[in-house]
């Protein structure tokens, strides 16, 4: 990451015309959020407050409101008329939110779901990127229930800046400073670029949804996949910029806005399609593609014996042959590798251990492997996620354990990693 001072340009071009919700809770470093809500509106960011009961202790509405140059909300305010929706359309209304400074008691909250004031049922409600800039006594910093409460919120996909070292209000020293005001303004400026164009100029090829392979002309194998998975990856790929191509076998789901869709059948389709979009930066295969097919698909339906032809049992016997597994050719060392291969597996047992196996399988980058155990997945909206990284020189892969989250939540997060993943690949090429 760049230093912070010298990222003017790339912060200002984040932040201009962003709409950032910032949630001021009860600490010494509150009065930091006066030059915050002040830089940041000088980089051309809507900001608008939420101020905690213990927040006002330490500043006072009527500075917030006047530097932000918006009405602030408070828990008084918020029994009003519009009090039943404000948590709502507040968090909805906004890009980002930021909670800064971040006490161990709002942590905690927030990392347990607890909603009992307008400022923790706003980020409860809310489903727009969180920054967190803790600040607190070095010990409760270092408790391991605070530090649970950050690896929590970390999983739940939340950023955090910060603290940092330095002496403390009680005359203390050690980890538990706010960052500093520029700290917090670039780390805002990330979590905004990650979320709009930061796929920008890149192709990125990704099936979804099930194959059909015919037996007959009204017969099929299929399976239940309904594509939710792959479509909403695609739908948050194309909103971070990324040229996106889907090839979709048979679902319910609309084509996502802005996404070139092919939609087939068979696996053999859905590769002969993929062959045709590449080259490619990144493939994603999403789809649930049938194993096998009818070795010899009918023209004409398959009919039933009639009775008295002489036969004591009318069932056919099928035939399958096996079809091309479409992530292993893309996967497949050449010139039109796509730099990222991502595959999915889904498992109901020995989760990591059978996806490390496919990783080595599919020869792909990553396996986003998915707990099936605990309930359907297949049409599901949530998802359990196991992110298993190759190791560079054939080690066990890295895995990352997501919590229980929506398949946009998947998405949105599969998306940062992606940015990630290219970003660090470009700074080492
Ligand atoms: N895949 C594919 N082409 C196939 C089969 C699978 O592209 N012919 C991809 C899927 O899109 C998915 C991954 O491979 O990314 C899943 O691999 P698969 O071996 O089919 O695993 P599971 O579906 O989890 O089933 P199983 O454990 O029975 O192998």
């Amino acid at each position: 990451m760049q230093n912070a001072e010298n990222r003017g340009g790339a912060d200002a071009a984040a932040l201009r015309g962003s709409r950032i919700l910032l949630v001021i809770a009860g600490g010494i470093a509150a009065y930091k959020c006066l030059d915050l809500i002040r830089r940041l509106r000088e980089n051309g960011a809507h900001v608008r407050c939420i101020l905690t009961r213990a927040g006002a202790e330490f500043v006072t509405p009527l500075s917030v409101e006047t530097l932000a140059g918006q009405t602030v909300h408070t828990d008084t305010l918020a029994l009003t008329a519009e009090s039943e929706i404000a948590h709502i359309r507040l968090g909805q209304q906004a890009d980002i939110v930021v909670v800064a400074p971040a006490t161990a008691d709002i942590m905690a909250k927030m990392a347990h779901g607890i909603a009992d004031d307008l400022a923790t049922s706003t980020l409860i409600a809310a489903d727009k990127p969180t920054l967190l800039a803790p600040a607190m006594n070095t010990r409760m910093w270092q408790h391991p229930a605070t530090a649970r409460n950050r690896a929590r919120l970390e999983a739940d996909g939340v950023a955090v800046v910060g603290p940092n070292d330095g002496p403390l209000a009680e005359g203390e020293s050690g980890p538990g400073r706010m960052a500093e005001v520029p700290e917090i303004v670039a780390a805002i400026a990330d979590v905004l670029a990650a979320r709009s164009g930061s796929l920008a100029g890149l192709r990125v090829l990704i099936t979804s949804g099930p194959t059909y392979e015919p037996i007959d002309p009204v017969r099929f194998l299929g399976n239940r996949s309904s594509g939710k998975q792959g479509h909403a990856i695609a739908a948050a790929c194309a909103e971070a910029g990324a040229d996106v191509l889907l090839v979709s076998g048979p679902t319910a789901e609309a084509a996502p806005e802005g996404v070139e869709t092919v939609r087939i059948e068979t696996a053999e389709e859905m590769l002969a399609a993929c062959e045709q979009g590449l080259p490619a930066d990144v493939a994603i295969c999403a789809a649930a593609v049938s194993d096998w097919r009818a070795a010899a698909p009918q023209d004409q339906k398959i009919k039933k014996p009639r009775r008295g032809e002489g036969q004591s049992d009318g069932a056919p016997t099928l035939e399958l042959t096996e079809n091309p597994d479409i992530l292993a050719t893309l996967s497949a060392p050449g010139p039109k590798r796509p730099r990222l291969v991502v595959g999915f597996a889904a498992e109901t047992e020995d989760v990591e251990a059978n996806a490390a196996a496919k990783l080595t399988a599919k020869g792909c980058d990553w396996i986003l492997a998915n707990r099936v155990a605990e309930g359907a997945v297949f049409g599901d909206d949530g998802n359990v996620i196991h992110l298993l990284t190759r190791a560079e020189g054939g080690g066990a892969p890295a895995v990352e354990q997501w919590p229980r989250m929506s398949k946009a939540e998947v998405a949105a997060r599969l998306v940062q990693r992606i940015v990630e993943a290219l970003s660090s690949d470009a700074e080492t090429a």
